[in-house]
């Protein structure tokens, strides 16, 4: 129960790494708000929330819209009290629409933004007061291990989006620390979820796995216990700090 009598909100909790945190969160004790554009999604991590002992709240909407993400703080404090935890994993890879600067639109380089940068911005723009009645928290932002090393194939609105994510966690920890809210950062390297699902085949992941020091993908529970150790009470020297889970990918 490394997460006993805590309240976390997980953005993109309906499915990949997102539902598998809400899980393992709720199987370690905390108490899950769940933000999603997708519905049934968030349905089916909630079922799966409440059999793991837990209690989750569902909230439908969209990262990129200050009022859901407002909604979601606003709902989740009335139903549970208070919030500990505040962990922006949702994002988008959308290997179809954002491309080279020299091929993007500029609607297409926007949304990529508005989720994965403005999400993130929204969820602790109103999740840090709530953090602070707590007396302190965590915080959780998903960059990627293209921030760190681009994508052969470029991505670069993503890649920015997420580079940007580093900057903010390290402006969070210095501005919150103070306030006992500590704020890191998790990189993940190739991991095994629907979101990458559309792009990957067996034969790819194969080739892709040959690549990888520790020669398979990550799976989504790999992110979900990182995420879980930065959420608990053992990682509270752990402030403006990137960890990286890729297999050592990014090692090479
Ligand atoms: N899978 C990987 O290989 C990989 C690698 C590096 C980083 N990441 C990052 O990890 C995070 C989680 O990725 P995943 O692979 O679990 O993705 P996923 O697509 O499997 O799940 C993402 C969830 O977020 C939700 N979502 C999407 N847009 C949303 C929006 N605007 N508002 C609210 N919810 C929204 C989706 O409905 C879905 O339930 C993302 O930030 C992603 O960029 C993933």
């Amino acid at each position: 129960m490394r997460l006993k009598d805590k309240v976390a909100v997980i953005t993109g909790a309906g499915m990949g790494m997102g539902r598998e945190a809400s899980v393992l969160f709720a199987e370690e004790g905390a108490k899950i708000i769940g933000l999603d554009v997708n519905a049934a999604a968030l349905a089916e991590t909630s079922s799966q929330v409440t059999q793991a002992g837990s209690e989750m709240l569902c909230v439908t909407g969209d990262v990129s819209s200050e009022a859901d993400v407002k909604r979601a703080i606003d709902e989740g404090l009335a139903q549970f009290g208070k919030i500990d935890i505040l962990y922006a994993n949702a994002g988008v890879l959308w290997k179809d629409r954002d491309f080279s600067v020299l091929d993007t639109t500029e609607e297409n380089w926007d949304i990529v933004q508005a989720i994965n940068l403005k999400g993130p911005f929204f969820l602790t723009k109103h999740g840090i007061p709530a953090l602070k009645q707590s007396g302190g928290g965590s915080i959780i932002l998903v960059g990627s291990i293209s921030a760190l090393a681009g994508f052969e194939l470029a991505q670069d609105s993503y890649t920015c989006a997420k580079g940007a994510l580093i900057s903010l966690t390290k402006s969070l920890a210095i501005q919150f620390g103070p306030d006992n809210i500590r704020t890191n950062i998790i990189h993940p390297g190739m991991i095994d979820t629907p979101l990458q699902a559309p792009y990957l085949d067996d034969q790819k992941k194969k080739d892709i796995a040959s690549g990888i020091p520790v020669r398979r993908l990550g799976v989504a529970r790999d992110i979900a216990y990182a995420a879980l150790y930065l959420a608990s009470d053992e990682s509270t020297f752990c402030n403006g700090s990137e960890l990286v889970v890729d297999g050592g990918f990014y090692a090479m």
